[in-house]
C-alpha cells in the first residue's frame, strides 16, 4: 500500500492533488480503497495520454497507402475453394474434438445506449422464450460441445461494475446447463476519466471516476486474470471471440476455425458487406501492408464512398467483432505486462463531484474516456484471415433502446433467420400483408444450430399458423403456443 504522504507528493507533481481533497473525511476502508485506486495508476503514462488525447486532438492520419483486403467469400467460388472449405470444416471439427478451442465473450461494456439496468448479458433477447443473451451463448456452446464430444470452456469478460452481478446471475441459473468449472469470468481493467482540463475526476469523495478500458482490454485481462494460463493447462490453442450484444452470432463455427488454422492465421475476423458506404461499421483495409480496421468515424467520406472499376464499394468489408485468436498470439502481445494496443479517445458525459463535494451531472460531454479496441490487434500480425458472412445469419446487435440495432430490430432478425431455416426445410410460413412472417419463431441452439441441422431434425408434419408463438426446444420436441 502506498503511503498517503508519498501519494500526495506524486499527485502534486502531476497536477492531480485535488484527488485527495476529501481525504480527511474518509474512514479507513474508504481512504485505503482510494489509495489503492490511485496506486494502480501509472502517472507517467497518464501524463503522456493527457498530452496526446486532451491537450492535442489531431484527427487520426489516414495513410495514402491503403487498399482493400482480401476477403474469403461466404460460399466457395470454385472447385478448389470448395475443397479448401470442406477441409477447413473438417479441421475445425477436429480441433474442437481435440479440445483445442475456447469461447470468449466480452461483456464488460457499460451498455449506456441500451439503458438496461444490469449486465447486458442478462437482457432477455429472444422472441418466444425470452432467453437472456448469456443463455443463447451457453446453449450454443453446449450444442457445439455435444457435437464435438468435448466440453468447450467459456471465458466471460466482465468489468468492475458488473462482475459480481454477472457471476451471481450465472450461478443462479446454474450456468444454463454448462459445467460451472468450464465457465470462467474474469474482470477487465479500468481507465480513469480525464476532464477536459486534464484533471482526473472523482465519482465520490473516495472513488475515482473510471470506466472499463474497452473490448481490447480483453487481451491484458486474459493474461492478468490467469485465464491464459488456465487455457494453457487445458490445452486450448484457439479462442473464438464474440461480443455480448449479438444474439445471432455463431459462437463456435468449425469452418471459420478451420480456415483460420489452415491459413496459419494468428487473428481472423468475420466481415459483412456494408449496407451503405456510411454504415457505422469499422472498415477492413490494408494500411501500409497491415490488415487494419479503420473506424467509421475516422474514415474520410470520400474514401468510404470510393468504388472499384466494377462500380462496387472499394472498402465494402465491415467489421462485426467476431474473431479467432491464437492463445500464443495474445501471450506474445501481452508479454511483460504491457499490451501493444493503442488507446482511442471518446468524449463522454461523466457524472462526478465538484470541488465542494457536490454531485454534478453535466449535460454536455465533460471528459475523455480512453479505450482499446480488439480489432487493432489485427495490424500486429502478418497472419490474418477475413471471412465474409451474411448479415441475416450472423449479425443483429442490440445497441440502442430504440431504432436501429435495438431489441425490436434484433427480434425481427432472429425470427427472420429462424423462418429462413424453416422455409429451407420445406415448411410453409404464414405471411402478413407486408410479406413478413406472421408468427414468432424461436429455435433453441440445442434443437438446431444451423439450417442443415434443422432440416435433418424437423418433424415433416410441422405447420405454423398466423399469430403462433413457436418454440423449437432443447429435447427435440416442438412446443407451440398461441
Ligand atoms: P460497445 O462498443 O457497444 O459498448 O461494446 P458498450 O459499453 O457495451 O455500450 P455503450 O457504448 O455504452 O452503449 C461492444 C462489446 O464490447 C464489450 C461490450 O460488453 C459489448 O459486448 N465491451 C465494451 C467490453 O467488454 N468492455 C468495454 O470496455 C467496452
Amino acid at each position: 500500500m502506498t503511503d498517503p504522504t508519498e501519494m500526495r507528493h506524486k499527485l502534486r507533481k502531476f497536477g492531480q492533488e485535488h484527488l485527495l481533497a476529501f481525504w480527511e473525511e474518509l474512514d479507513t476502508p474508504k481512504s485505503d480503497a482510494l489509495l489503492e485506486q490511485l496506486g494502480n495508476i501509472d502517472f507517467e503514462q497518464l501524463q503522456s495520454f493527457i498530452e496526446q488525447f486532451v491537450n492535442n486532438t489531431p484527427a487520426p492520419p489516414v495513410s495514402a497507402d491503403i487498399v482493400p483486403p482480401h476477403v474469403l467469400p461466404r460460399k466457395p467460388a470454385d472447385a478448389e475453394q470448395s475443397e479448401l472449405y470442406n477441409r477447413a470444416k473438417d479441421r475445425g471439427n477436429e480441433l474442437l474434438a481435440r479440445g483445442k478451442v475456447a469461447a470468449c465473450v466480452v461483456a464488460g461494456g457499460q451498455g449506456t445506449r441500451l439503458g438496461f439496468d444490469g449486465p447486458k448479458g442478462c437482457f432477455q433477447a429472444t422472441p418466444v422464450a425470452k432467453k437472456p443473451l448469456f443463455q443463447i451463448f451457453a446453449e450454443q456452446i453446449q450444442a457445439a460441445s455435444n457435437r464435438a464430444g468435448k466440453a468447450i470452456p467459456w471465458y466471460i469478460m466482465t468489468s468492475r461494475a458488473n462482475d459480481a452481478q454477472t457471476k451471481a446471475f450465472l450461478r443462479r441459473n446454474r450456468h444454463f446447463g454448462l459445467d460451472g468449472d468450464n465457465v470462467r469470468c474474469f474482470c477487465q481493467g479500468t481507465m480513469p476519466a480525464i476532464g477536459m482540463d486534464g484533471k482526473l475526476l472523482l465519482e465520490s469523495k473516495g472513488t475515482l471516476a473510471a470506466s472499463p478500458d474497452g473490448h481490447g482490454g480483453v487481451l491484458p485481462a486474459l493474461r492478468q486474470s490467469g485465464s491464459l494460463d488456465d487455457m494453457s493447462a487445458r490445452g486450448i490453442e484457439l479462442i473464438s471471440y464474440f461480443q455480448v450484444d449479438n444474439p445471432l452470432v455463431r459462437c463456435i463455427d468449425p469452418l471459420f476455425i478451420g480456415l483460420h488454422d489452415l491459413n496459419h492465421s494468428e487473428m481472423s475476423a468475420k466481415a459483412l458487406p456494408k449496407r451503405d458506404p456510411m454504415e457505422k461499421l469499422g472498415n477492413f483495409c490494408i494500411v501500409n501492408g497491415k490488415t487494419s480496421v479503420i473506424e467509421y468515424s475516422d474514415m474520410p467520406e470520400e474514401l468510404a464512398r470510393r468504388t472499384n472499376n466494377q462500380g462496387f464499394l472499394k472498402f465494402s468489408a465491415g467489421s462485426i467483432a467476431i474473431h479467432i485468436l491464437n492463445r500464443s498470439f495474445i501471450e506474445r502481445l501481452t508479454e511483460g505486462g504491457r499490451c501493444g494496443l493503442p488507446f482511442h479517445r471518446a468524449e463522454k458525459v461523466v457524472p462526478h463531484i465538484d470541488s465542494a463535494g457536490q454531485k454534478v451531472t453535466p449535460a454536455e460531454p465533460n471528459a475523455i474516456k480512453l479505450e482499446m479496441f480488439i480489432f487493432d490487434a489485427m495490424s500486429l500480425t502478418d497472419k490474418t484471415v477475413i471471412l465474409e458472412t451474411r448479415r441475416n445469419e450472423e449479425f443483429s446487435p442490440i445497441k440502442n433502446a430504440q431504432g436501429l440495432d435495438s431489441p425490436v430490430t434484433s427480434l425481427h432478425s432472429q425470427v427472420r433467420r429462424a423462418a429462413g431455416w424453416l422455409e429451407a426445410a420445406g415448411v410453409e410460413l404464414p405471411l402478413d400483408a407486408d410479406g413478413q412472417v406472421a408468427a414468432a419463431i424461436e429455435i433453441s441452439p440445442l434443437f438446431a444450430d444451423s439450417a442443415e441441422e434443422l432440416a435433418a431434425k424437423l418433424d415433416p408434419g410441422l405447420t405454423v399458423t398466423s399469430g403462433q408463438q413457436l418454440y423449437l426446444g432443447s429435447r427435440g420436441q416442438i412446443g407451440g403456443t398461441k
